[in-house]
């Protein structure tokens, strides 16, 4: 559908070139005075400059021209040349009745539909999921859910860290704690165990010890990166090893991935672009990109126009172990050969930005993505305690997202106690892990991505003010309503049609409503989710002035009290609608 603020900038361009001048004049914007107007045009002053005219005798022959059209209700010249305009209440509310016909609430889906593959989420095996990955996990899957309601084919890609020295590290500390065990005997040929020989609490345990004993002792971190490169080079014991590291894992982090919402359609990781290593590391030989570097295979990558030092990118160290800009390579080879995608999509902390700039120029250079396949880096910030550094457990150690889902669901079934509307505490439980989420997915969200924030369990907990939790009050609010309208005895005759709003809160209602289509394009061009969470706090917001001026059940006169409910079924529709692509839902009461 037509975007509501392009139909009023084409009629009022009709109205420039039916005075004489040129319609590219008629470009409308929302109005910055809404107490004047809903919406302006600037054209008569740049058409002053065109036609050496005086702005005002411009505007007031366009104003002239608009007066009877049936879209407006107000078209008025004031100095020094603006035109403001007020929408007729009869066709904003036809074109939200055709807004709440469409599938997609007035979108238009994409005409070119792409193929685009997001790698988002990047948990490292055998390393509990941190809050480092929440942010990936939570902007990752609302791109998704963006680009797929846009009619994108969309692939979501865990791309677990599976490949690297912290395999090498898990391998030696097992072998230090259980050497019998047959992964680490050379002359057994038999079929390794089928159970894993840890639980994923001793893995989690056995990780961080891996690493603090590589710090302090040489001989151990020589060990694991040498068991890093035979696991890299198929040693058959340490394989089966891996698969078992593997397994636990992945079953854990599905597990905590479900609490978030969080789904992906593959689950690759770094290990499955190992086969194609070989031949694209011969492939950027033999086109003379890669060459040696003190005992390392590097390619070049920075360029002539680039204003900080852009080093090569490292392929392979002389133990001949490969790197994590290697496996980004590999990956893109096989992600161009499973999918062809238009567009690869990584959210990755920004602090990674070097080595996406390091992967994508390799990539580009050596022809592993074609030329129009779009390469994109989302860096996201970090996100901070209340210190203003990096989010840690009150006990200053990393914190584990389960713990921080439990915090965030207590805060909330605490706020929870102050509503009276919620009774059993089963129902209690469930409604506040709900909100709970919404809380953390929305107090993340509605930052812009690639700026730090500051987690506050207290304020994003909040029932009030820009909060996951006050948005899903309004819908909840608007729930109650409909059921209590429903137990009524009602029964609003089948179509969705919007009346004319009579009161200034429902034409504002209405009006915000209109602009859903402008703000998802934008989220959509821009990627950015944090122009969704604008937005629902401002229809949300809106709704509020509505419903606290208006008796919407107690209007005595019944083609109004039904205008009432269709117009705010509408917006709980948009809600739920917006908020499900932020990732998160609403309970029934709260
Ligand atoms: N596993 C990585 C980390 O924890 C993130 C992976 C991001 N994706 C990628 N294709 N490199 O830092």
């Amino acid at each position: 559908m037509q975007k509501l603020l392009d139909i009023i900038s084409d009629i009022v361009s009709q109205g420039f070139a039916a005075c004489g001048y040129d319609s590219k004049l008629g470009k409308c914007t929302h109005s910055n005075r809404p107490d004047l107007c809903e919406f302006q045009c600037n054209g008569s002053l740049a058409g002053a400059k065109l036609y050496k005219k005086a702005p005002m005798m411009i505007a007031n022959e366009v104003a002239g021209a608009l007066e009877n059209n049936h879209a407006f209700e107000m078209v008025e010249a004031v100095n020094p040349g603006f035109i403001n305009i007020r929408l007729s209440r009869a066709f904003l509310a036809d074109y939200l009745t055709r807004m709440w016909n469409s599938e997609t609430f007035g979108c238009e889906k994409d005409a070119s539909p792409r193929t685009i593959v997001i790698d988002y989420g990047g948990p490292n095996v055998a390393k509990p999921l941190h809050v480092g990955h929440l942010r990936s996990a939570i902007i990752g899957e609302c791109l998704k859910r963006l680009n797929r309601f846009y009619g994108n084919k969309v692939i979501g890609d865990v791309h677990l860290g599976d490949w690297g020295l912290q395999m090498g590290l898990i391998i030696e500390e097992v072998r230090d704690r259980q050497p019998s065990l047959p992964y680490f005997d050379s002359s057994y040929e038999g079929a390794y165990p089928s159970e894993a020989p840890f639980t994923i609490g001793e893995l989690e345990e056995i990780y961080p010890t891996a690493s603090a004993k590589a710090k302090a002792d040489e001989a151990f971190a020589k060990r694991a990166h040498h068991a890093t490169y035979l696991l890299q080079n198929n040693h058959r014991g340490y394989r089966a090893l891996w698969q078992h590291i593997l397994n636990v894992s992945i079953a854990d982090l599905k597990r905590n991935y479900e609490k978030l919402n969080v789904t992906f359609d593959v689950w690759k990781k770094e290990s499955d672009a190992q086969p194609y290593i070989p031949a694209m590391i011969q492939d950027m030989k033999d086109k003379g990109l890669a060459y040696e570097s003190q005992g390392a295979l590097v390619i070049d990558v920075k360029e002539e126009t680039d204003t900080k030092e852009i080093p090569p990118c490292i392929l392979m160290k002389s133990d001949g172990a490969v790197l994590y800009p290697t496996t980004d390579l590999a990956t893109l080879v096989e992600r161009e050969k499973l999918f062809h995608p238009d567009r690869v999509l990584y959210v990755v902390d920004k602090r990674q930005e070097m080595h996406f700039t390091q992967v994508f120029r390799a990539a580009r250079k050596s022809g592993i993505v074609r030329d129009e396949t779009q390469l994109s880096f989302l860096g996201f910030g970090t996100m901070n305690g209340k210190d203003g550094k990096p989010f840690k457990t009150r006990e200053g150690g990393v914190m584990r997202l389960e713990r921080l889902i439990e915090d965030i669901n207590k805060a909330v079934y605490e706020k929870s106690l102050e509503s009276s509307h919620m009774d059993a505490s089963d129902d209690r439980e469930k409604a506040c892990r709900i909100i709970g989420l919404a809380a953390l997915k929305y107090g993340d969200l509605s930052n812009q991505a690639s700026k730090d924030y500051v987690f506050d369990l207290d304020r994003f907990s909040s029932f009030d003010g820009n909060t996951g939790p006050y948005i899903l009050y309004n819908i909840v609010r608007i729930k109650t309503i409909l059921a209590k309208f429903a137990e009524s005895g009602h029964v609003l005759p089948g179509d969705q049609s919007i009346s004319a709003p009579q009161s200034a809160g429902a034409k504002n209602l209405c009006l915000i409503l209109s602009q859903f289509n402008e703000c998802m394009d934008q989220a959509y061009a821009e990627d950015a989710p944090h122009r969704i969470c604008g937005y629902v706090y401002e229809l949300a917001n809106a709704f509020n002035g509505f419903y606290n001026e208006t008796k919407i059940l107690a209007e005595p006169d019944q083609d109004k009290m039904f205008g009432y409910i269709r117009l705010i079924s509408m917006v709980k529709d948009v809600l739920l609608c917006a908020i499900n692509i932020l990732g998160f839902e609403a309970p029934d009461r709260m």
